[in-house]
């Protein structure tokens, strides 16, 4: 049964008693902007500061409270502060907060439950403190695994920014220069299917998966040296603005991994555990990936992380160190089971297919009244509008993009842009009420913006 302890904060919201950003937040942002650098454009486009989350909502330091439809970046996925974890891991902070990579018992009941809830043979498990660090450790197993040294990855995939994970990603702002000239050698890039921006289509126009596959055989074939590792992936683009490959993919991608002993990595940190209405994104299309690695979600804030192999390559983890210093400590391994248990004893995983499936018929209809609103995407609660200039030649519309994110988040919508792409991830616990309401403050910032460009 769904739970409903997130109810009382959220009535009335949005609850605005300032203009927003208010004074208190602008102050604040700018004191601290001085020496706090690097800020992501979602908080230089909006310089809120926030103050309490409680469920779907958040409060900032002016007293506004915002419907969230960020969940932190993907994160706080059953809502902020939901008590089942919030009290786990207050009774490790009082109990034992680190006891490095020694078992405890809140690690052994962890893992057993990682275990069973995990697809396929996945059982062979390492626990870190973040998403990158998880990524690092499934590249350093798949050269354990099989002693190659190639990577192939693709392009607009978001990975992490260490020089491994970095190597693996096509970041377009100014994060990939300070990493050097190019990426590591061996890491190479691919294109993956776009169904609205097909690189490979069909006569008709609709994307052809099998070209995808046949350009990757190629590939392997002319640009590599023959020593790949593993095709390195997210099953969904994040980052890149929620895209999702055409259901016939990952079957495919997983048949031609196998046909030439290479592993397929899916790198679920963002998509995985339960936010697409799934544990992993990749059980939606029954491929079981050698490798997988998930973050964000599973600790519902608390930094853990896991990087997880099948059973057949258990013995190569061996090779590669578990040790980290705060990777699977006493919190964070109360985090993630609370979090399990949440997902399991509130019917989570249902609620985000039947909201998710709320979600896409209202964006369909979204994309039918609106000029600007080339492509509606999702899966559960993993959702994207994308906005272009013209249907027809479909040309990312940016200045729409910024302008709609941050008219929404004036109107008391918290959450994420991603240039002409409206990424949303809320917190899976958002029933349609909530869906509805935040959508209708998107849709009417669409409006908006279409009238100041001259669509209406
Ligand atoms: C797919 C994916 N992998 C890895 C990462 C890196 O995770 P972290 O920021 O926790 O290091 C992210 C972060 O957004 C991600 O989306």
């Amino acid at each position: 049964m769904a739970a409903d302890w997130w109810k009382e904060s959220a009535q009335g919201i949005p609850k605005l008693v300032t203009e927003t950003p208010g004074p208190k937040s602008r102050a604040m942002h700018e004191k601290i902007e001085k020496n706090y650098r690097g800020l992501s454009g979602q908080v230089k486009l909006f310089p809120v500061c926030f103050e309490e989350g409680s469920g779907i909502t958040l409060t900032d330091v002016d007293g506004n409270t915002y419907l969230d439809f960020s969940s932190g970046i993907y994160v706080t996925s059953l809502g902020h502060c939901h008590p089942k974890v919030s009290d786990a891991v207050a009774f490790w902070a009082k109990k034992l907060m680190n006891a490095h990579d020694f078992t405890t018992p809140i690690k052994e009941k962890l893992i057993e439950k990682m275990v069973d809830v995990l697809p396929g043979n996945l059982n062979a498990i390492q626990l870190y403190s973040d998403g990158t660090s998880a990524v690092e450790a499934g590249i350093r197993a798949a050269r354990a695994i099989n002693g190659r040294h190639e990577f192939i990855s693709c392009f607009r995939d978001f990975h992490g920014k260490s020089m491994a994970a970095v190597s693996c990603a096509q970041m377009v702002r100014g994060d990939v220069f300070s990493y050097g000239p190019s990426r590591a050698p061996g890491f190479y890039m691919v294109p993956r299917p776009n169904p609205y921006r097909p690189t490979f289509a069909k006569p008709d126009g609709t994307i052809d998966t099998d070209r995808y596959i046949e350009f990757y055989k190629e590939f392997i074939q002319e640009a590599t040296v023959g020593n790949v590792s593993a095709f390195v992936l997210e099953p969904v683009q994040g980052w890149g603005g929620s895209i999702f490959p055409p259901d016939d993919f990952f079957p495919k991608l997983r048949a031609l991994c196998d046909e030439k002993g290479i592993l397929l990595m899916d790198d679920e940190v963002l998509a995985g555990m339960g936010r697409t209405g799934t544990w992993l994104a990749l059980d939606h299309y029954d491929v079981i990936p050698d490798i997988v690695t998930f973050g964000k979600s599973f600790g519902n804030g608390f930094p853990v992380t896991a990087m997880v192999v099948k059973e057949e390559y258990a013995e190569a983890l061996d090779k590669i160190s578990a040790s980290s210093s705060y990777g699977g400590n006493p919190m964070a391994c109360a985090a993630a089971l609370a979090s399990i248990e949440v997902i399991e004893e509130e019917n989570i995983l249902e609620n985000v297919r039947t909201v998710g499936d709320f979600f896409m018929r209202r964006m369909r209809e979204m994309k039918d009244a609106h000029p600007i609103i080339g492509d509606v995407k999702g899966k559960g609660f993993l959702l994207g509008i994308e906005l272009v200039k013209d249907k027809a030649t479909k040309e990312p519309f940016d200045e729409a993009g910024k302008l709609v994110y941050q008219k929404a988040f004036r109107k008391g919508l918290a959450w994420i842009p991603a240039g002409h792409i409206l990424r949303m991830s809320p917190p899976l616990i958002m029933d349609e009420t909530y869906a509805e309401k935040g959508l209708s403050i998107i849709e009417e910032s669409i409006a908006e913006v279409e009238k100041e460009f001259g669509y209406a």
